[in-house]
């Protein structure tokens, strides 16, 4: 029997395949393979779609998080506030632009940075030299960095007032949530935010890419330079990066943007089913607002590492977001200001959480192969 995975690329290319290459050729016969019209059309295309006033295209998600944070005006030798919970890329970002992270632990039901916590962390902070701006061990918290986990958007309301009230700026890790929206607010409205175009996204590429959104003429500005070597007008005030998308990468992108909504709805269609269907032992996402992107669908439980296996022996693919906390990593670990403060409901994600195909090319037949299985296991092992 076929293997149901987690997600399935070639499906993809084989729905648009005549669309995606056409746009291949045309990228071709037009000779121009670093950023030029292709970029600047998917550009344009994507910040209306994700209601942006910009969107620069760089070559990855994490370039687009490093340079959103140096744009915003992080700088060496700052403390940078975000989540355990996510790609090991999240805090990469922060240490690459020579920042120091920090980590405060995450909303027990979104899974995404809590207020209350960010709000505790920054009551033991010093007030700054001047202005808002708290410090901490004796570094400027010049930043806050949510992460919309799974798609799911954070609370950027409640984490804006507070962000805002010590003097730190939000850049949003929007790698797994392209085109979220928060209420009637785009995510913008917050500050800048992170997109990945890698190729299982929502929006993926055939290969790396990124983009940073912004409302900020500056900020757009800043990265369009900072991507090509930090020149402007064929010089070079600041060292900049060589962060550019290739037009053929633009190109693909901009053929499956239109198709964005279509994969949106056929993944909230499966994401739906799963609450409806999966026993009652199994511990469910909340369900999705408005404007969330519907990217993982990710159930909790004790027995998460046995019940991966038995659905791999079922034929069924899952994945874990994310096994290890950042400050976990020894590359992370090692260049961190002291110990890291506990963030025990990260943690407990960490030891239970488990992603269950999702993808937009699920026939029904496997969305029931995926509730059979997790329904066997419940019932081999006296599971309610
Ligand atoms: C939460 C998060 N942040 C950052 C990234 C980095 O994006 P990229 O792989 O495009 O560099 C990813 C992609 O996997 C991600 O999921």
């Amino acid at each position: 029997m076929k293997r149901v995975e987690l997600v399935d690329l070639a499906a993809g290319v084989r729905e648009h395949r005549a669309l995606l290459l056409a746009a291949v050729e045309r990228v071709a016969a037009s000779g121009r393979f670093v950023l030029g019209d292709e970029v600047l059309a998917f550009e344009q295309a994507l910040a209306e779609v994700c209601r942006a006033r910009f969107a620069v295209s760089v070559a990855s998600g994490t370039d687009a998080l490093v340079l959103a944070l140096v744009a915003s005006g992080v700088a060496t030798g700052d403390a940078v506030v975000t989540t355990p919970l996510s790609f090991v890329a999240t805090a990469e970002a922060i240490l690459r632009v020579g920042a120091v992270p920090l980590f405060v632990d995450v909303d027990p039901e979104s899974a995404c940075l809590c207020p209350r916590e960010l709000e505790r962390f920054f009551a033991t902070c010093d007030m700054g030299p001047s202005g808002p701006t708290k410090v901490h061990r004796g570094r400027r918290v010049s930043a806050v960095v949510p992460v919309h986990l799974y798609g799911r958007i954070a609370d950027l309301v409640a984490l804006e007032e507070i962000a805002v009230a010590s003097g730190a700026c939000l850049v949003a890790d929007a790698a797994q949530a392209v085109a979220g929206v928060l209420g009637a607010r785009s995510l913008t409205s917050f500050g800048a935010a992170a997109l990945s175009f890698f190729p299982t996204k929502n929006l993926g590429a055939w290969g790396d890419g990124g983009a940073v959104l912004t409302d900020d003429e500056g900020v757009a500005q800043r990265i369009r330079s900072l991507r090509t070597h930090g020149l402007d007008a064929g010089v070079a005030e600041e060292l900049g990066y060589n962060s550019r998308l290739d037009a053929l990468q633009a190109a693909v992108l901009a053929a499956k943007l239109p198709t964005l909504r279509h994969v949106e709805e056929r993944r909230r269609a499966h994401a739906a089913y799963y609450r409806a269907e999966l026993p009652a032992w199994v511990r469910r996402p909340p369900a999705l607002a408005i404007g969330d992107v519907c990217h993982l669908f990710t159930v909790r439980g004790s027995r998460r590492d046995e019940l991966a296996a038995h659905l791999d022996a079922c034929g069924i693919a899952t994945g874990v977001y994310y096994r290890q906390l950042l400050f976990e990593h020894p590359a992370i670990h090692s260049r961190l200001d002291g110990a890291p403060s506990s963030c025990p409901v990260a943690a407990a994600f960490a030891r239970e959480a488990l992603s269950l195909p999702i993808h937009e090319h699920l026939a029904p037949t496997d969305l029931e192969r995926v509730v059979a299985a997790v329904r066997a296991f419940g019932q081999m092992n006296g599971l309610t």
